[in-house]
């Protein structure tokens, strides 16, 4: 039996090993996809336990998305870019990172690019590199200012965007972005507040950020609706939660592992929140 797998800690909600498992089974692949939770001080020792086993190939969630890279034997181009992987593949014996995040985050939104041009991104962690990134490879969007938590790192994450991309985009914290005056047509959340520990909590208030028709999109799928889509919600405000861009990264980190395309139509939203 060929072994798939998820590293990252902590891992207990994850849905990942049921899209893979499923579409295994459906498809008849001999093969499984397990969770390896793994400490950060067991980091080093279990990637090296990895790197000898038969695993054919795994996925890598927070927080190693950046820390896995040195193990890595050679990257997929746009991956070297960004800077962080969440899906290897074993190639004999050397291991190939890709990121199939950037593909899983954009899905939710092709529809709706044509009606995109200003964009909020909230946070400026691996995540929120990722959102930009994948966001500035379309040609449509051309404004992307950040809010965080600490400036610092907003404007580090600005400025290693503006040796890539052309763009405009200003830089705020949490504070200053309450006395901004400009509507954006999307705001992604990418850090964690609104789920674990911080499920009562809501990263911004959108409320003077947000124009009728603006679209909020949290990456987190678990809670389905965190305080912050809940609150747009009320404002009758679009909303996409992380579901779809896990399901999207899921089924290319698939194809990459199988080279079979995902079976169509063997998981929906409700298969994953059902009570
Ligand atoms: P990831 O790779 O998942 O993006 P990360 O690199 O640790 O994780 O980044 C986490 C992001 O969430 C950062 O933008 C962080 O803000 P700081 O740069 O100020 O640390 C943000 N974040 C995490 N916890 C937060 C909290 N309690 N309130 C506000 N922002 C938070």
């Amino acid at each position: 039996m060929d072994k798939y797998g998820l590293i990252g800690f902590p891992l207990k909600h994850s849905f990942s090993p049921l899209i893979h498992n499923k579409a295994f089974k459906y498809l008849n692949i001999d093969a499984h996809y397990e969770k390896y939770e793994v400490s950060d001080q067991k980091f080093e020792h279990s990637i090296l336990q990895l790197k000898e086993s038969d695993i054919k190939g795994f996925n890598v969630t927070v927080p190693y998305k950046q820390k896995i890279i040195p193990y890595i034997d050679e990257l997929e181009p746009l991956a070297k870019k960004v800077g962080a992987i969440n899906t290897i593949k074993k190639s004999g014996n050397r291991w190939i990172g890709y990121n199939t995040d950037l593909y899983g985050l954009l899905i939710p939104l092709e529809n709706h690019l044509k009606l995109i041009s200003s964009v909020l991104i909230i946070g400026a962690g691996g995540a929120g590199n990722a959102a930009c990134f994948a966001l500035l490879n379309k040609k449509e969007i051309r404004k992307i200012d950040i809010v965080n938590r600490s400036k610092e790192n907003a404007i580090n994450l600005s400025h290693s965007l503006k040796k890539e991309f052309t763009f405009e985009g200003e830089v705020y914290d949490s504070k200053e972005i309450i006395k901004n005056r400009n509507k954006y047509d999307l705001i992604i959340n990418t850090t964690s507040v609104g789920m674990g520990d911080l499920i009562k909590e809501s990263p911004i208030n959108i409320t003077s950020v947000a124009h009728k028709k603006t679209i909020v999109y949290d990456l987190i799928y678990n809670p389905k609706e965190t305080l912050l889509l809940k609150t747009a919600i009320k404002q009758n405000l679009r909303v996409i939660n992380g579901l779809k861009m896990l399901i999207g990264q899921a089924k290319k980190s698939f194809e990459i592992w199988t080279g079979q395309e995902y079976p169509a139509n063997i998981i929906s939203e409700d298969f994953f929140y059902k009570k």
